[in-house]
This record gives C-alpha cells, structure tokens and sequence, in this order.
C-alpha cells in the first residue's frame, strides 16, 4: 500500500484512547520499515463513530484500529471482512481496499502468538479457563480452538453471555463464573473481563491454577495491576497484555503496509517501561 515515502494516515477510533500505546508501537514499527506514518488517537462514541470514519477517510486515512465499544460496529461499517472476522463478530482493524472498509479482528491471533511463541506456553492439549465472554473474549476464542486444546472453559458473570458465544462450540464448556470453584485446574486461565479497568480483579478461587500454570491478562498497563496483585498474593505467574498489544499491531500494520515488523525488539522496549 505504500509507495515510496508518502505518508500514511493511521488512527485507533475508541473511547476512551488517550493512554492507548497503539500510536508509539506503530511509530517503532514504521521507523523500522523506514515508513512514514502518522497514527492518530480519535475519540468517538458509537454514535459518533460512522461519522468519524467518513472523515478520517476523506482526509486520507487508509487504516485503522478500532477499540471498545466500537469492535462490534466497525465490523458493520465494512464492505468486506475476513472469516475470522466474522466469526468473532468483531474487528479491531480497518484497511482501505478498493473503494471500501475491509476489517479484520487481529487480537485472536496476537493472542495465540504471544504466548505460544514469545511466551513458550502449551496451547494444545492444554486445559484453558477464559474469564469474560464479552467482545475481548470473543475475539480470541476461535484462534484459541484452532490451537487444539484439551479443554476450554469459558466462565462469566451473566451465564447466558457465556453461553452464547459457546454455542455450536462443543469443546468450550459455559459456566457462571461463581462455579469456577468447582471446575478443577487449569494450566492456563486468560483474564478478559474489563473489571481492572475499573481497579478491580475478578474473583478467581484459589484452587484455579495449576503449580506451572499461567495467568494472562488480555489488559496492558494499569489496568492490569489489580490482577498482577492478585497473582502475586497467591504465588501465580502471571503475564498481563502487553505482548499480545504488540503481536496484534504487527498483524494490522501488515495487512495495511504490507510488511511484517519484528515485535520481539518492540515487546521488550515497552516490558522495559
Ligand atoms: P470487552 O469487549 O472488553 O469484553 P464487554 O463486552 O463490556 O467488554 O465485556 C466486559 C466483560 O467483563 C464481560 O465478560 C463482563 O461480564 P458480564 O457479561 O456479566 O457483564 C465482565 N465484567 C464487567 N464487570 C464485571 C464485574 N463487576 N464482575 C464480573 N465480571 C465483570
């Protein structure tokens, strides 16, 4: 999509993304591929959303991503979508493609790449517990089944959420998330509810984890401390989201440049702080 060094016009669309990183992670990947870019933060509502992209667009935008509580309405906003896309139910990439918005949903995939392949974690064969069943959830969980686990469990406040997305999924078992305490342990347990961005940990009892297992917590920065702390008081190990931020930027950044950036350099400047 980029020829030579003309500029390329980037956005994160969400509310709220003031604290997002998107724009420093894009900026490192593009310095590195010797592109210009210039990747902007715009704050929109659902309401305000189709409007805000029809400008972005007649000022030359060519991508962008999309972040709470858009995931769902960009989707509808696209002329063409891949499938994962469209199994998730959401997308949290735009790309300009012949005269109309082609999304795609890069979070399972960051997801599964941060941590079989910079985190070494056992995804097939393994027994997973995903907390949440919003759109966070919903996004990882096809790319997660692919990854061919032993068991997949998917526990949330509301029952019926759960439920939903685990239809016509028979490997994914839903479960209110106060019957946690009786479905066994788990090697690896994926935090997606949006309660640390509210200061808050889910309640996870404390049977959960198996000694090597993993905690990993889709949320990067603050708001994923409450969960940090809580992996701390019960000796868990615990990884928070930063890697999977960086893994499903690549994924986008790709689809709009055309080239694949190297994370690792990127992962380990931001764990840095
Ligand atoms: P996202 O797209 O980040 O998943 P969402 O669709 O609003 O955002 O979903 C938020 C998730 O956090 C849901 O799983 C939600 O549980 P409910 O479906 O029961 O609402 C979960 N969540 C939010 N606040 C919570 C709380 N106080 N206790 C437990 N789960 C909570």
């Amino acid at each position: 999509m980029a020829e030579g060094t003309r500029l390329i016009r980037l956005a994160l669309f969400g509310s709220p993304v003031a604290h997002s990183i998107s724009p420093r992670v894009h900026g490192e990947f593009a310095r590195a591929a010797g592109l210009d870019i210039d990747y902007s933060l715009i704050e929109a509502t659902e309401d305000e959303f189709p409007a805000a992209l029809a400008a972005f667009r007649e000022g030359g935008g060519v991508g962008c991503n999309i972040t709470l509580p858009l995931k769902s309405l960009a989707l509808e906003q696209a002329a063409t979508a891949t499938r994962r896309a469209k199994e998730a139910g959401v997308a949290n990439t735009l790309a300009w493609q012949d005269a109309g918005w082609h999304a795609d949903t890069t979070d399972g995939v960051g997801l599964v790449r941060d941590l079989r392949d910079n985190l070494e974690v056992r995804l097939s064969g393994a027994d997973i517990c995903i907390v949440g069943a919003g759109g966070a959830a919903a996004g990882v969980l096809g790319p997660l089944l692919e990854q061919g686990p032993a068991r997949l469990v998917l526990a949330n406040r509301t029952l019926s959420r759960a439920e939903r997305l685990a239809r016509g999924q028979p490997r994914v078992r839903a479960m209110a998330l106060g019957d946690l305490k009786r479905a066994g342990r788990f090697d690896l347990v994926i935090q997606a509810t949006s309660l640390g961005l509210k200061g808050e940990a889910p309640p996870l009892p404390d049977g959960l984890l198996r000694d090597d297992g993993l905690v990993y917590d889709m949320i990067y920065g603050p708001g994923s401390e409450p969960v940090r702390a809580l992996c701390e008081r019960r000796g868990w190990a615990f990884c928070n989201g930063t890697g999977m931020l960086v893994e499903q930027a690549a994924e986008s950044f790709e689809l709009w440049t055309g080239q694949r950036p190297d994370t690792a350099p990127v992962i380990e400047t931001l764990r840095a702080g």
